[in-house]
Order: C-alpha cells, then structure tokens, then sequence
C-alpha cells in the first residue's frame, strides 16, 4: 500500500496460446482440465488433443477413486505422474452439452479461486471455450491487497501466467484471447476503483486517475471542477457535493471511432465516492457499503477504456458526474430547490434520492452530443435489490433498446432483466413547489420511480437504457463463480456487448 491506491493496482496475469501441452518448464503449473459426468463415471472434456490418452485414462480413474462424478462445480486435485505439471485441477461442468459461455466463464473463476500460492495455469478447459475460460480465470484469480500492509498482505504475487490450450495458436485464435484479457482488466479496473475505500477515493481524486487511465489509452479527456459546475450551471452535482468539503467534479471522456459517419454512444455512471444520505442521513448498519455508490461511474470509466484498447468503430462518450454526499451546514436540506443542468427545476424531499440529482445533470450533458443511444448505469435504489435480488440488475428505458440491451446482458452472464415505466408513476413526482420532486410519498416501485424521473432528462430521439445495479456491483455474500466479495465490475461487460453490437449492426 503506498496512501494514494491507483485504479490499475491489480495485474492481470500474461496469458498465451499454445496448440499444444508444453513438455518442459510445467513443474510448478496446475493443468486445469473440464470434466464431464459420463455412464461409467467422470469423462474428461475435450482435452484429446492436448493430454495423452494414458493421462486421461489416469484423470478419470483418479477422479472415480476419489469420489467424483463431473457434477456441476466439483473441483478436485490430482497428481498425475503421465503429465509434465505439479498437478490438475478437475472442474466439473455437469452432462455434456452446448454450454453456455457462463457456465465455462464461471467453472473457470471457480477453479482460478481455488489455486492458493500457484502462479502459472495451464488451461486445458479454454478447448471448450477459450474466451469464457481465459475471462473466467482471470476474474476469479483478482484480489484487491493495495491496503494491506505486510501483516495481512498474500505472501505470494497470484497467479502470473495463463497457458490456454487451444486447437491452433493462429492470429485469430491469439486475438480472441487479446480480448478475453482486455475485458477481463477493464472489468479488474472497475473493481479496483469501487474497492478503494471512501477515504482515498473521493471526487477530485477520481476524476484525476480517470483522466490518467483515459489518457494512457488515447481518449480525449475533460474535467469541470466545483466552480466550473456552479457557473454552467449543474445544479445537481453542485446540490449534493456542497455538504462535503471534498468537492465534485464532471469527468467527460471521449473515444473517437475510424470510420465514416459511426454511430455514437453516450455512457453515464453515477459517481457518489460515498453516499451518507446527506441531511436525509442513513442508518449506521451497512452504510460502508455505501463505498460502491460509484459502481456505475467504476463501470462506464472501464468501458469507454475498453472500447478504445479495442477500437471499436463507433464514438463512445462518458459523462460521469463524481459528488460525495454528506451531512454538514453547508449541505442541502429536504426542501431546498434546485435547477438541473437545462432548466428543469427539482424540490429534495429527501436529500437521500441524489444519484437521479447527479444522473439528471450528466443525462442532459450527453444529450447535447446528439448521440444515438444513451447508456446509464448506477447504483439508484435499494429497491431494485428488494424487486430483483443481489444479482440482477433492473434494465429500463426506450423498450427496443431496452429489450436488446437485456438480452445482451444475459448472453454474457451478467443478466440484467428488463422492467417497466409505467406512464401514471410520473404523477408520483409531483411538486407543489418546483417542476418536480426527487421522491415519491408512495412506496411503490421505488426502483421504477427513479427510472421515470430520469426519463424526464433523456433527449426525444435517443434511444436509452437505465441499468439499475444497486447490489450486483458490490457482492456483500461470498464469492462465486468468478465473482469475489466486493467489486464486482458489472455491468461493463454488458455495456461493452451493447457498444460491438451497436459497431456491427448499427
Ligand atoms: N445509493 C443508494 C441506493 C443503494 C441502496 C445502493 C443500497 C446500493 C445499496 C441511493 O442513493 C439511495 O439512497 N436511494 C434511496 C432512494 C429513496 C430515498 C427514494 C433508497 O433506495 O432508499
Ligand atoms: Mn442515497
Ligand atoms: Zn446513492
């Protein structure tokens, strides 16, 4: 730990593509392997090609010996003599069958979480699906250790090395791993940024090492700082930063994509560094957890990186409003009225609804852009945790842009679920005082609410989606899958599906 955390603390591990098992310089490596449940016991999957028949046979009768059947998330060590590594790693992936990418993305973070003190794999698993499982094994190998001093910190550096095993080691084959490994860092990145504490992630800081990752990887960058808010008049921002003395920030980065007239794509993340609730003040119980209310801004920074390590052909541009909402004399008070960027002006019921504050302000931002479609995401409401649970984050919005946005969310496991707008909730927001209120007086919806009250910033003719991620930012159960305790990084490798399906269709 060195005071300032930075949001590339955590270092991926190199991976390579081999064709073939390596004879030599294995004695430490773990081979992990996918097994299947067969008639006559566990079955190896996949791997022909690259274990000898000796070694499978020998896989198969010592997983059978020690009581495994291949069932779905079993994870056994073996020793093996037949092969050249220190020993294999069997993940158990169920019946045989056309596998969803999850699944193989998951059985690999499963095993990456299980390797203690082991700094190099060999993937025998990435013949069933390299992406998922060069993906899966870095996710599951990340740990966060920036604030551990020599007391607690790991003894070992984590794993160092992927060898995937695939059927060729063609340019093509390497480039599907290339992008396994930048997604998986940028997904590392915005875990890093929602796991640094409160104490040393705070708005200007933020915005200052945003600017410092966009920049090492060619995106145009821009910051307003508190005055430059106050005078353009982002009354949100303004409205709940000026109860903290540590002030707010507007961070704008831009990817610019070759090609001739390419589509373009706002993204806009709630950036609350650490919400108390203000004046409105939350219970003492859990309110630590309140040090992810940046997961979308962690999200949308990470994804606008990745668009541009991939060069995507279309045009992505982040709008991230950074704020930390506090109590103090010089905070907002229920009641207080203030003017959204563009005009609209909004009573504070509760000074605790202030990521739509925030949200309304940068929403109207990127509108002046005149983008195509509008992606946001945050962490809005406890109720979407209470509508859809720790791990499904709520997707609303313009309904065909929506529904895609859904269906693409699942197909990488991220699985955001589309919901509704209903037209009547918007009688909820009614002031008597200002054009609107930030809350409703009912407890209906909540998360829906929320949703309508952005739809009110959204620009006519963008088609947008809202992605409410709550709980699925911050994983407060145990780790899963590939998923630890903490930062998760969702939803970045839906937002960043959405941006290459939008280069290639449109
Ligand atoms: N950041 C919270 C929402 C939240 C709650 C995120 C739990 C993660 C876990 C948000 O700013 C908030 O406080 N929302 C209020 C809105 C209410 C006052 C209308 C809520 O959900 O209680
Ligand atoms: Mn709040
Ligand atoms: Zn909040």
């Amino acid at each position: 730990m060195n005071g300032v955390s930075s949001a590339t603390g955590y270092q991926a591990p190199t991976v390579t593509v081999s064709s073939s098992l390596p004879a030599r310089g294995l004695s430490e490596a773990v081979l992990v392997v996918g097994v299947v449940t067969g008639d006559d016991g566990p079955v190896v999957a996949l791997a022909q090609t690259h274990v000898s028949a000796a070694a499978t046979a020998a896989i198969e009768s010592g997983l059978k010996a020690l009581g495994g059947t291949g069932g779905e998330g079993q994870l056994h060590r073996l020793v093996i003599a037949e092969l050249p590594v220190a020993s294999v790693l069997t993940v158990g992936l169920g019946e045989p069958r056309d596998w969803p990418a999850d699944t193989i993305r998951r059985a690999a973070g499963a095993a990456a979480r299980s390797l203690d003190k082991v700094s190099t794999v060999v993937a025998a698993l990435a013949a069933v699906d390299l992406e998922a499982t060069v993906e899966g094994l870095i996710l599951g190998a990340y740990r966060f250790t920036e604030f551990r001093s020599d007391k607690t910190a790991p003894k070992d550096k984590g794993l160092g090395k992927i060898i995937a095993l695939a059927a060729d080691a063609k340019a093509a084959t390497k480039a599907t791993a290339q992008r396994a490994v930048d997604i998986a860092s940028s997904v590392a990145t915005a875990r890093d940024f929602v796991n640094t504490p409160p104490s040393h992630l705070y708005p200007a800081e933020f915005a200052k090492q945003a600017k410092a990752l966009g920049e090492s990887v060619g995106l145009q960058v821009e910051v307003l700082d508190d005055k430059a808010l106050a005078k353009a008049g982002y009354g949100g921002i303004v409205g709940v930063g000026k109860g903290s003395s540590r002030l707010p920030r507007l961070v704008r980065l831009t990817h610019k994509g070759k090609g001739r007239n390419p589509k373009r794509v706002a993204l806009v993340g709630k950036g609350i560094t650490f919400d108390t609730g203000g004046i409105s003040i939350k219970p003492a119980a859990n309110m630590h957890h309140m040090t992810s209310d940046m997961g979308g801004a962690a999200a949308v920074i990470a994804t606008v990186v990745l668009a541009a390590k991939q060069n995507l052909p279309i045009d992505v541009i982040a709008t991230v409003p950074m704020a930390e909402n506090m109590p103090s004399a010089t905070a907002q008070r229920p009641g207080d009225v203030l003017t959204q960027y563009g005009g609209i002006t909004v009573e504070v019921l509760n000074t605790d609804a202030e990521g739509r504050l925030v949200l309304a302000d940068a929403i109207v931002r990127a509108c002046e852009d005149n983008p195509d479609y509008l992606i946001e995401t945050s962490t809005l409401t406890g109720a979407q945790t209470v509508a859809l649970g720790a791990r499904t984050p709520g997707v609303m919005g313009s309904d065909e842009f929506r529904d895609r946005v859904a269906k693409l969310s699942q197909e990488v496991g991220e699985n955001g679920w589309a919901m509704p707008l209903p037209e009547e909730l918007k009688d909820d927001l009614k002031s008597t005082v200002a054009d609107l209120a930030n809350v409703s007086a009912s407890r209906y919806a909540g998360m829906l609410v929320a949703g309508v009250y952005l739809r009110e910033f959204v620009a006519e003719d963008v088609q947008w989606a809202h992605i409410d991620i709550a709980a699925p930012a911050y994983n407060t159960g145990g780790p899963w899958g590939y998923t630890p305790k903490g930062g998760t990084g969702v939803p970045t490798r839906t937002m960043f599906a959405v941006l290459e399906d939008i280069a290639r269709q449109g």
